[in-house]
């Protein structure tokens, strides 16, 4: 495990202790060192997956860089000071620390608390799970009709699938599911302090096939909330459950989508074949080009309309390959969304739900043979 710690000055005691616990418990390198002044700099290069806060002689600035580092780090965090100074322990863990050690105990707090974790991150294989992006390249294109049914395919395979609606006001993953969050992605960001596997379970809606969704915000005031380090600490944690993740993408250039292109292993760029949809299909493929994300696979929904473009023009107008093409079939998607049934579960035999199976197939193919997936969580089999 990579930690860091951070504390005014690096001689002092408390400090020099932690470092030696570190290296000797979880971190053999030896731990990073910080300063309260350039703690974010260190944060955001190293990226450690342990930080922990000596607030011991500056508790004030201390449990202030608490709070900006819960902002930016998903990974653990600790306050270490005065066990005797209540308020103080409070002010951290309501900061966000996700334990505070007394510092005149060192050795046996600090050794539980990894201990702990490392139990935890062992019982995952430490293999963390994959995310697929979809984005429509245009409204309409379909993204949310692939993502429901691309999830449930996967949740056959895999026997559980994770699925985030990352589409803040307009999302409809949970009707397309017949499903009724009780949380929702909002309320994992307004938690991102404390959200850990646990709390992501219990915010998630199951349907019966497997999938498991984090809804996107209903209410139009909580929007807002949605934060990019909320959006990557949900899908990190949903990845600690899943060994698939899909997530239906909103755009390509707000923060809170970046994170979890970054997040992706591939991107499903959905468009049909029309002008309109092409141009923006291409304008967004050189976009993510230019910031360096690659692994964007383009897939041609709505397949066979009358007056469509021909295939070999959607190459060339994409300067990319197709990946696959999903027929247009109003009727069987119409029937399955309007029921809020995947067509994949509802049709299995149309056309249109064996080619979304067999693009399932396709995206999962390569890892299936190249590793064993994670063992599917608790949660997940509960439902199985
Ligand atoms: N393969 C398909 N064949 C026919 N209709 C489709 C297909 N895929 C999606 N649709 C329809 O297209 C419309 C837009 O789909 P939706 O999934 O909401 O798109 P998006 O999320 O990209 O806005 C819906 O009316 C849906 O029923
Ligand atoms: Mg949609």
């Amino acid at each position: 495990m990579r930690s860091l710690v951070v504390s005014p000055t690096a001689q002092e005691p408390v400090c020099l202790k932690v470092r030696e616990l570190l290296r000797a418990n979880v971190d053999p390198q030896g731990p990073l060192a910080a300063s309260f002044a350039n703690v974010e700099r260190v944060l955001l290069q190293a990226q450690p997956q342990v930080v922990v806060v000596v607030l011991s002689p500056q508790p004030d600035r201390g449990i202030e860089i608490l709070r900006q580092l819960r902002r930016l780090s998903s990974g653990h965090v600790l306050a270490v000071g005065q066990a005797t100074d209540s308020r103080l322990i409070l002010r951290a863990l309501q900061e966000g620390a996700d334990h505070y050690l007394d510092e005149a105990d060192l050795e046996s707090g600090l050794e539980a608390v990894l201990s702990r974790w490392q139990d935890r991150s062992e019982t995952t294989n430490g293999a963390l799970g994959q995310v697929m992006g979809v984005l429509a390249c245009a409204g309409g294109s379909g993204a949310s009709t692939l993502s429901v049914n691309l999830a449930a395919a996967v949740a056959r395979d895999f026997g559980a699938c994770g699925l985030i609606d990352l589409k803040p006001g307009r999302g409809d993953l949970a009707p397309l599911l017949d499903l009724k969050p009780g949380f929702t992605l909002a309320d994992a960001c307004l938690n991102v302090g404390r959200l850990d596997r646990a709390m992501l379970e219990k915010m998630l809606a199951r349907h019966a096939s497997g999938v498991q969704l984090l809804g996107a915000p209903q209410m139009f005031a909580d929007i807002r909330v949605v934060s990019p380090q909320g959006v990557d600490q949900a899908l990190t944690m949903a990845r600690r459950l899943f060994p698939q993740v899909l997530v239906d993408l909103e755009d390509c250039f707000h923060e809170e989508q970046l994170v979890a292109f970054r997040q992706a292993k591939d991107v499903l760029l959905v468009c049909r074949l029309d002008f309109t949809s092409l141009r923006n299909a291409r304008r967004i493929l050189d976009y993510l080009r230019d910031q360096g994300i690659s692994r964007i696979h383009c897939v041609i929904n709505r397949y066979g309309q009358p007056g469509e473009l021909p295939k070999e023009e959607a190459e060339d107008a994409l300067g990319a390959k197709v990946l696959h093409y999903v027929p247009d079939d109003p009727k069987t998607i119409n029937l399955a969304n309007n029921l809020g049934v995947p067509a994949v579960l509802k049709y299995p035999n149309s056309k249109v739900a064996q080619s979304i199976v067999q693009l399932a197939r396709q995206l999962c193919e390569r890892r299936k043979e190249k590793e064993q997936p994670p063992r599917i969580l608790a949660a997940a089999a509960a439902i199985l």
